[in-house]
């Protein structure tokens, strides 16, 4: 296919090179080393009070999961023998009114959610159940089972958490409910439950990432003694914007903040792609039969939209033809849908590029000269779902390191969320 000569202008803007990939990893390890020691710096550098796992950790356990689609409920059981059992989980769907009003609506209907579930369950009334908790925004931690909300992300936005210990307004709600035989043990960001999850099973493992609604990631800082550091790399700002993201942060609840979140995460990359097509359809390049308002709505295409387009292999394009259709636009010609999937293909792979440098930045903080191996457990439906989007991480990755990054081995580490707030949970007394 001729891709438009307009097409190749955008595909430039989006363009990572070599040395501005290189000089992305300097300022992330400035940022890293100014947040460490309480410096300015996008990245929050947040401590944990978590430590790896020694994949000994035993017992029952409920875990919890906040900061997603849906809110997800496990229970398991940790053998001890770097092994997990008996996993069953349920999951409830998050409306706006519970994310969206206020902290008493959020922490009530979860406190609901988990009370079913014990009911449905079955578990006994007279014993007091652990429970690990996965709660996946910036939160500021004094104890592993402590830690003040620093702000919301990704659409959430409860009133009266912020500032508040989760902990706390979570054990409010539980006992609101009449629920007073539970003991919340651990409070972690899903980086860290990620990365507890695999090095309950892989000792190598020392970095937790998640792509998905959002995206950040977590590492083992050895400065002075061990503990696992919640980076909150999506608010890195660093990078250099085009004037698609900036239009996207501009219109967004919070602008200036998760500036890299924008450009890699689920919940921004289908808006990306709209705001590239409304500018291309405006200049006449994106034809779409006078259907060109379709792109002026904000939020219209998702991420699943995008992974649709790009998998698409077919003759027609006949899944590009669908999502089109679903916008509105009955019409499509074959140009307008290879166009389409060329944004999306864009978007994407500076997605995976960025998240692939900032991988390589962290590693080698840990590991300058990548002596050692590197087991990086991930998680989130970008990672897992997109098409490519691995495969663009692992060649970014070699394009970097070149022979040496066999050293870092890629994780897909499902149900992380649930399994790593358990470990956590355990190794508490
Ligand atoms: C939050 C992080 C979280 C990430 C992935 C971001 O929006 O700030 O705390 O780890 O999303 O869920």
């Amino acid at each position: 296919m001729k891709i438009n000569k307009k097409i190749k202008v955008v595909e430039k803007s989006f363009k990572i090179s070599p040395v501005s990939a290189k000089k992305l990893i300097k300022s992330f390890h400035s940022d890293m080393k100014n947040g460490l020691c309480g410096k300015k710096s996008s990245l929050k550098m947040l401590p944990t009070y978590a430590k790896r796992p020694t994949g000994r950790e035993k017992g029952d356990f409920l875990a919890l999961d906040l900061g997603g689609t849906n809110f997800r409920i496990f229970k398991l059981k940790l053998q001890g023998k770097r092994r997990i059992s008996d996993i069953l989980s349920e999951s409830f769907v998050l409306k706006k009114e519970h994310i969206a009003n206020t902290e008493k609506e959020l922490f009530g209907f979860i406190a609901d959610c988990i009370k079913k579930f014990m009911e449905r369950q079955k578990f006994s009334k007279n014993k007091q159940h652990k429970i690990g908790f996965t709660f996946s925004f910036p939160i500021k931690q004094t104890a592993i089972a402590k830690g003040v909300l620093l702000g919301w992300t990704k659409g959430f936005n409860a009133k009266g958490a912020e500032g508040k210990d989760i902990v706390w307004l979570l054990n409010k709600a539980l006992l609101g409910v009449g629920l007073s035989n539970t003991k919340i043990r651990a409070l972690a960001n899903d980086t860290v439950s990620t990365l507890a999850a695999k090095s309950y099973e892989d000792e190598k493992c020392d970095m937790g990432v998640i792509l998905g609604t959002g995206t950040n990631a977590c590492y083992v800082e050895k400065k002075k003694n061990e503990m696992i550091v919640n980076i909150e790399w999506g608010n890195f700002n660093k990078l250099k914007l085009t004037r698609y993201d900036k239009e996207l942060d501009e219109n967004s609840i919070n602008p200036g903040k998760q500036v890299l979140e924008k450009m890699v995460s689920g919940m921004y990359l289908g808006d990306i792609v709209r705001i590239v097509a409304k500018d291309l359809a405006a200049k006449g390049i994106f034809d779409v039969y006078g259907y060109k308002k379709v792109f002026d709505k904000n939020g219209v295409l998702e991420s699943k939209h995008v992974s649709t387009v790009e998998s698409d292999s077919s003759k027609k394009l006949t899944k590009v033809k669908n999502v089109l259709s679903m916008l509105g636009i009955k019409r499509s010609t074959y140009s307008d849908r290879s166009i389409l999937k060329e944004i999306c293909r864009i978007v994407s792979l500076r997605a995976s590029r960025l998240a692939a440098i900032l991988m390589a930045a962290v590693v080698t903080r840990m590991d300058p000269g990548l002596k050692r191996k590197h087991t990086i457990a991930i998680d989130g439906s970008v990672y897992e779902k997109h098409p490519g989007f691995s495969k663009h991480i692992r060649s970014t990755l070699g394009d970097i390191f070149g022979r040496k990054a066999k050293n870092i081995v890629l994780s897909l580490t499902k149900d992380a969320s649930g399994k790593g707030a358990a470990i956590l949970a355990a190794r508490q007394k």
